[in-house]
C-alpha cells in the first residue's frame, strides 16, 4: 500500500512528492509524458518570493541560487513609454526571480531520483478507481503491461487536461471559466536581453511581453488570435510585430537572435471547487488555471502542494485530519486572490476586439493612473511578488 499515489510529474507532482518524501511519507509518481519531454517543455519563468524560499527550504534551490536572476523592478510600457514599477521598494524588499520552469523541473527530478523513490515516465491509460468508497486504486500501463497501486490518498497533478479532475462526477464539483478572445504567441531567442528586466507593453497592435532565461536568451510573447497557427508566423514576422509593439520612444526594443522554439497558449481563467473528493485532491493546474499575464501559474501550484504536503504531515503525525478539510477552502482563497490579479492585467494589456474605443481610453487611463500612483502600483507589486506561503 502506497501512502500517497501523485498523478503528473509536472511541478506540482514533482515538487509534492519531494516534500512528502522530507516528511518520511511515501509516493509513487506516474507521468504519462516523457523524462525528455517533460524537461524540455518550455513555459512559465517568473518564480515569486515564496516559491524560491520554498525551494531552497525543500534543498533544491542550489541551481536557483546560482543561476536565477532576482528582478526587483517591472517595466509597464503603454504610449511609447516604458515606466518601472520598484517592487522591492513599494514591498519592504520583495522580488521575483526569473528561472525557467523547465529548469524547476528538472532540479526536482534529479532531487526525486537521488531519494531513489518510485518516478515513472511514459506510462499510458492511467485511471483512479475507489474515490467513492474511500480505497483508491491508480490503474495504468507500462511497457511491461498493465500494473495497478493501491494507495492511502491520490494527488491528482495532472494538469488542465489530465484523468483526475475528470474522475470526479460532475455534479460533485462546481467550475467556473473565461475564455479570452486572444492567445500567445511565445518565442525563445538566442539573443542576449536588452533590458534587465521584464516589460509589459500594451500597443495599438496588441500585447507583447519581453522576458528572458539567462544573459543570452529572450524570451517573447506576443498577443495573437486564439485560432491562430504558428505557421502563419515566420521569423520576420514576429520580428516585425514585436518590434513594433515594444520599441520605445527612447530607442529601447528587443535584441533579434534565431529563434529557437515558437508556440502558441490560449489564454482562459478556470476554477474547480471543491479541490478534493474524498481521498483525492486536486494541486495546480488541475485545479485552476490563471491567464499567464499575472505570471501566478506555477506559483499557485507550488502554494497548493505546500499545503497539501503539510496536510498529509500533519495527517501521518498525529491522526487528525483537520488540515486535509482545510486544505480545498485555503486553496480556493489564494486562487480566486491570484484570479482577480492575472484577469486584471490581462484585461488591462490585451487589445479587445469585441470592445470600443471607450474601453481602449480607459485601458490607457488605466495605466496612465497605475505608472502614477503609488498607491496603484503598490497593489500591482504585492500582487506580482506574491503573498507569502501562511
Ligand atoms: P503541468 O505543468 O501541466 O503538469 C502536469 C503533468 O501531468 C504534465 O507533465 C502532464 O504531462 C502530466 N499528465 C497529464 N495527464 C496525465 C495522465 N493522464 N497521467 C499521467 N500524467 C499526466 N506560471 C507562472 O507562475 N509564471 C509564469 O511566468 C507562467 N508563464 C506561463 C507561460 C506559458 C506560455 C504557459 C503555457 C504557462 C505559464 N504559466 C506560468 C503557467 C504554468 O506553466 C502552469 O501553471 C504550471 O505548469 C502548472 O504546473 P502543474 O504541475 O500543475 O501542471
Ligand atoms: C516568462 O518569462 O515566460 C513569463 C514572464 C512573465 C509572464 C509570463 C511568462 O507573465
Amino acid at each position: 500500500m502506497t501512502q500517497v499515489g501523485i498523478v503528473g510529474a509536472g511541478p506540482a507532482g514533482l515538487m509534492l512528492g519531494h516534500l512528502l518524501h522530507l516528511r518520511g511519507i511515501d509516493s509513487v509518481i506516474l507521468e504519462n509524458r516523457s523524462r525528455e519531454y517533460v524537461i524540455e517543455r518550455v513555459r512559465a519563468g517568473v518564480l515569486e518570493q515564496g516559491t524560491v524560499d520554498l525551494m531552497r527550504e525543500a534543498g533544491v534551490g542550489a541551481r536557483l541560487d546560482r543561476e536565477g536572476m532576482r528582478h526587483e523592478g517591472v517595466y509597464i510600457a503603454f504610449r511609447g513609454r516604458r515606466h518601472r514599477v520598484d517592487m522591492a521598494d513599494l514591498t519592504g524588499g520583495r522580488a521575483i526571480t526569473v528561472y525557467g520552469q523547465n529548469e524547476v523541473v528538472r532540479d526536482l527530478i534529479d532531487a526525486r531520483v537521488g531519494t531513489g523513490r518510485p518516478l515513472d515516465f511514459d506510462v499510458s491509460d492511467v485511471r483512479l478507481e475507489g474515490i467513492e468508497t474511500g480505497r483508491p486504486v491508480i490503474h495504468y500501463r507500462k511497457a511491461a503491461g498493465p500494473q495497478r497501486i493501491t494507495c492511502e490518498f491520490i494527488a491528482g497533478c495532472d494538469g488542465f487536461h489530465g484523468i483526475s479532475r475528470a474522475s470526479i462526477p460532475s455534479d460533485r464539483l462546481q467550475t467556473y471559466e473565461k475564455i479570452y478572445p486572444f492567445a500567445w504567441l511565445g518565442i525563445l531567442a538566442n539573443a542576449p536581453p536588452s533590458s534587465p528586466e521584464l516589460v509589459y507593453s500594451l500597443h495599438e497592435r496588441g500585447f507583447a511581453l519581453f522576458s528572458m532565461r539567462s544573459d543570452t536568451v529572450t524570451r517573447l510573447y506576443l498577443q495573437c488570435r486564439p485560432d491562430d497557427d504558428v505557421a502563419h508566423w515566420p521569423d520576420d514576422r514576429i520580428w516585425s510585430e514585436l518590434n513594433a509593439r515594444l520599441r520605445t520612444d527612447d530607442g529601447w526594443q528587443p535584441n533579434e537572435g534565431a529563434i529557437m522554439q515558437k508556440g502558441i497558449t490560449p489564454m482562459r481563467s478556470f476554477v474547480v471547487a471543491p479541490m478534493r473528493d474524498g481521498p483525492l485532491f486536486l494541486a495546480g493546474d488541475a485545479a485552476h488555471i490563471v491567464p499567464p499575464t499575472g505570471a501566478k501559474g506555477l506559483n499557485l501550484a507550488m502554494a497548493d502542494v505546500w499545503r497539501l504536503a503539510d496536510a498529509f504531515g500533519h495527517y501521518y503525525a498525529t491522526g487528525r485530519d483537520d488540515r486535509l478539510k482545510d486544505y480545498s477552502a485555503r486553496g480556493l482563497s489564494r486562487t480566486w486572490r491570484a484570479q482577480r490579479f492575472s484577469w486584471w492585467m490581462t484585461s488591462m494589456l490585451h487589445r479587445n476586439d469585441s470592445e470600443n474605443p471607450f474601453d481602449h481610453e480607459r485601458q490607457l487611463a488605466e495605466l496612465e493612473y497605475l505608472v502614477s500612483s503609488r498607491a496603484a502600483m503598490t497593489s500591482l507589486a504585492e500582487n506580482y511578488v506574491g503573498t507569502p506561503l501562511e
